[in-house]
C-alpha cells in the first residue's frame, strides 16, 4: 500500500490506472478510522481492481465553533487499518495542496440542506460537496462508497451526482454499530463512560418509533414516543429527531416508499447523529 499526500502524485497513480484499464473505487474519509470506514473499504476491495482511500479533515465542511482543530488525527494508526481492510493507496493531503487557491466559486447545496444537519450546521453541506466533486475529479472512480450513517449527506451527494452528470456509481454502505447498537463513529471516543452508557439510547428510541410507525403509521406519536425515551435514559439534548421521505428529505405523505427517521443528540457535549431507513411495508429499505 502506498500513502500519498500530493495532487500530482495521485494523478500519476490514476493515468497509470486508467492506461491499465482498471477500475478504481474510492472511499472519501476524514480519518480516524474505524469498523465503519473499514467496511466501505472492504465493499470497494470486493469490486474494484483500484481502490484509493482519502483521509482528509475537510476545513471547508466545520463551522468556525466545530471541532476542525480537535478532531482526532492518526495517519499512523489509520495507515495499518486500511493496509488490513485491503486499500491500495491512501491519499492524505495537507489543506494548502487541497485548497491552493481561493477565486470563490463555491457549491451550493439545495433543498435538502436546509433541515437536519443542514439546519444546525450551516454551510457544512457546502463544504463536503466542495471536497468530494474535488476528489471525483481527481480520482474519476467508477465507484464511490459512502455510509448511510450519514443520510443526509448521502442524498445530497447523490442529487449532485445526478444533476451535475459525475460519472461515478454510488455505493451505499449500511450503518455499522457497536454491539449494543451505537452506531461506530469517529467522534464516540470524546464520551465519557457515562455518556457511552447512555448514548444506545438514541438507536433505540430510533427503533422505538420505527415499530410505532409501523403499527399505527402517526408520525407525532412516534416522535413523541422516541423523545420520551432519549429524555428518561440520557441527560443528553436533543438537536433533531424527525421523520421524513428519502432521500427527497420532505413530509411523509401516503405514497412515500422510503422513511428516514433520523436524530442527532448531544450526549454531554459530543454531537451524535444516527438514522434507520425503511419502508412502511415492514422491510429495511436500501437507499
Ligand atoms: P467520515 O465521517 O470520516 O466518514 C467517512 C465515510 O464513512 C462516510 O461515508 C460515512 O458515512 C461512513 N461512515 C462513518 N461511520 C459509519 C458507520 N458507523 N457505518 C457505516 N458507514 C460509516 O463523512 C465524512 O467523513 C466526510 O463528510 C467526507 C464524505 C469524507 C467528506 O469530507
Amino acid at each position: 500500500m502506498n500513502v500519498i499526500s500530493t495532487i500530482a502524485q495521485l494523478r500519476e497513480v490514476v493515468l497509470h490506472a486508467k492506461k491499465q484499464q482498471q477500475t478504481i473505487g474510492l472511499v472519501p474519509t476524514m480519518g480516524y478510522l474505524h469498523d465503519g470506514h473499514l467496511t466501505l473499504a472492504a465493499n470497494a476491495r470486493q469490486e474494484n481492481e483500484l481502490v484509493v482511500m482519502s483521509i482528509f479533515v475537510n476545513p471547508t465542511q466545520f463551522g468556525p465553533n466545530e471541532d476542525f482543530e480537535s478532531y482526532p488525527r492518526d495517519l499512523a494508526r489509520d495507515t495499518k487499518l486500511a493496509q488490513s481492510a485491503g486499500v491500495d493507496i491512501i491519499f492524505a493531503p495537507s489543506v494548502e495542496e487541497m485548497y491552493p487557491h481561493d477565486g470563490g466559486i463555491r457549491i451550493r447545496a439545495g433543498r435538502q440542506a436546509e433541515l437536519l444537519c443542514g439546519a444546525s450546521r450551516p454551510g457544512h453541506f457546502d463544504g463536503v460537496l466542495q471536497v468530494v466533486a474535488k476528489l471525483f475529479h481527481l480520482v474519476q472512480p467508477d465507484r464511490a462508497y459512502f455510509g448511510q450513517k450519514d443520510a443526509q449527506q448521502v442524498a445530497i451527494i447523490q442529487t449532485m451526482v445526478r444533476d451535475y452528470n459525475f460519472p461515478v456509481e454510488l455505493r451505499i454502505v449500511p450503518v455499522v454499530r457497536e454491539e449494543d447498537g451505537l452506531a461506530k463513529s469517529s467522534r464516540n471516543i470524546y464520551l465519557s463512560p457515562l455518556d457511552r452508557s447512555q448514548a444506545p439510547a438514541i438507536q433505540q428510541a430510533l427503533q422505538l418509533a420505527k415499530r410505532e410507525l409501523q403499527e399505527t403509521q402517526d408520525v407525532k406519536k412516534a416522535l413523541a414516543l422516541a423523545t420520551k425515551l432519549i429524555e428518561k435514559n440520557t441527560d443528553g439534548k436533543i438537536d433533531y429527531l424527525a421523520i421524513l421521505a428519502y432521500p427527497d428529505l420532505t413530509e411523509v405523505t401516503p405514497e412515500t416508499e422510503q422513511i428516514l427517521l433520523a436524530a442527532a443528540v448531544y450526549i454531554g457535549t459530543t454531537r451524535l447523529i444516527d438514522n434507520v431507513i425503511f419502508s412502511l411495508k415492514g422491510e429495511i429499505a436500501h437507499v
